[in-house]
């Protein structure tokens, strides 16, 4: 996957090669930052609103100021794609660290967060999209507040790296055996024709691929239930899916070996794709079959 070469650093453009921060720098010493990724199609950001309102939630929820408006940030991310000329399909990582300081836990005093922001190439899974994939479950050991986009990922990074261990693509997290998202997606189950998923509480990141769900769910008239589900109501599952912007609307196969429903995407999950394939106005690698 190749980065290209201009990245945004503070509200300024530069070569990637010259971004150097010092050493002593709070997202490499304490993770103190929050981040976003945000879907690139045929050049264009998709859900760009819902990625910068949440990263102002996220800043705000861990007191960084930003030094940039919604507005302001917007125009830069649209410079960001016009001076790299991007056409293809692609994401953006945005980071925002609380600055560079001499390392203590307190906050320093009058110190400028660290922004920086580059996009990368990123090619659609339509093989995973296609076929679905295999899960793992995993008990959910993060923090409280899991609303926020916060760099500090060292549980998402261990379960998911359990689920590749396990030739997996995802690991399920629960807690005391309620499913409460993926380490880096959210996650849904199809009982009887109705979608049964985990309230947008502090437990999860409301994912800006599930604000859509939400929408999709109406214009379908899809039951959509937030009332949860549990470890066990996967083996009794019709369907399963998984959400983000890099996976999208992606079909769950398999939960630790358990096929879910007869083993394939199933219906609910196929009609939820192709609303996002018209809504995320794709063109190329289209997915063969969506009713
Ligand atoms: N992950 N839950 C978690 C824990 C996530 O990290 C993500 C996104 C989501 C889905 O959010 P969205 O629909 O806004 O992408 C849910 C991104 C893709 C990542 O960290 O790479």
């Amino acid at each position: 996957m190749s980065v290209y070469p201009i990245i945004l650093s503070q509200t300024k453009f530069t070569h990637r090669d010259t971004l150097n921060y010092p050493f002593e720098e709070r997202a490499m010493q304490f993770g103190d930052g929050v981040y976003e990724v945000v879907r690139i199609y045929n050049g264009n950001y998709y859900l760009i609103n819902e990625h910068i309102d949440r990263l102002f939630r996220s800043a705000e929820a861990v007191k960084i100021t930003l030094p940039f408006s919604k507005e302001e940030l917007s125009n830069l991310l649209k410079n960001l794609l016009i001076k790299n000329s991007v056409t293809t399909d692609a994401k953006l990582y945005l980071q925002v660290s609380r600055g560079s300081a001499p390392r203590d836990h307190v906050f320093p005093i009058d110190t400028e967060a660290n922004v920086y922001g580059y996009i990368q190439d990123q090619v659609r899974n339509v093989t995973g999209l296609q076929n679905g994939v295999k899960t793992i479950t995993q008990r959910d050991i993060r923090w409280e507040y899991c609303s926020i986009k916060s760099l500090n990922l060292l549980p998402n990074v261990l379960a998911k790296q359990t689920a590749s261990e396990h030739g997996a693509y995802e690991a399920i997290l629960h807690k005391d055996g309620v499913v409460t998202e993926c380490s880096s997606s959210n996650v849904y189950l199809v009982k009887d024709g109705m979608i049964h998923t985990y309230p947008t509480t502090k437990r999860i990141l409301h994912g800006c691929v599930r604000m859509r769900i939400e929408k999709f769910v109406k214009d379908l008239d899809i039951s959509f239930n937030e009332d949860g589900f549990s470890v066990e109501d996967i083996a009794i599952a019709d369907e399963m899916f998984l959400t983000s912007s890099t996976s999208e609307v992606l079909p769950i196969v398999t939960v630790d070996d358990t096929e879910i429903g007869n083993g394939e995407p199933g219906p609910i999950t196929r009609k939820l794709q192709s609303a996002y394939e018209k809504d995320a106005n794709i063109i190329h690698n289209k997915l063969e079959q969506t009713t």
